[in-house]
């Protein structure tokens, strides 16, 4: 008996007001739309031979359960949670519960922009943060993950 090992998988999680990208204040935040960016990762992912399962929530709970879900069933996790970042103890909290590497994306730079945004309940959980590149962070991401796991050979994005 043969068993084939499981693809990699790499969830990644959009917060609150993330599906209106695109429509959504585009000066900041750019004029791409979340289906488009997640048809973009599947399409990486399918490049460099891992799964990307994509979630979008405008509610933290749905986030947490989503988190819980992946236990055991994503082998790493790219994660913007919007204005939950600086506010929500409990999506740091299902976080931590979990023992595969995470990226912080924010597509706009939250270092520069109004006080209460400076602060990320996550930064600290997260293995490495991408902040202020746009879409651009979502795939950086993905690269970093997929080098992290050790999937597929080192490539550029
Ligand atoms: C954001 C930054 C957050 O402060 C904001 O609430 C968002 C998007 C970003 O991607 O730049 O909704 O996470």
């Amino acid at each position: 008996m043969s068993d084939t090992p499981r693809q990699a998988t790499i969830l990644t999680i959009h917060g609150p007001n993330l599906n209106l990208l695109g429509q959504r204040e585009p000066e900041i935040y750019g004029r791409t739309g979340l289906a488009e960016i997640d048809a973009k990762l599947r399409n990486l992912g399918h490049r460099w031979a891992v799964e990307v399962l994509t979630f979008q929530s405008n509610h933290e709970g749905a986030i947490v359960d989503r988190i819980q879900e992946a236990a055991d069933q994503v082998d790493g996790i790219i994660i913007n949670p919007a204005a939950y970042t600086h506010t929500s103890i409990a999506i740091r909290d299902a976080l931590l519960a979990l023992k595969v590497p995470i990226i912080e994306v924010h597509l706009s730079n939250i270092h520069r922009r109004e006080p209460f945004r400076h602060k990320s309940l996550l930064a600290d959980v997260a293995t490495g943060q991408i902040v202020g590149l746009g879409v651009n962070g979502y795939y950086l991401a993905l690269r970093a993950l997929v080098d992290i796991i050790g999937t597929a050979p080192s490539t550029t994005v």
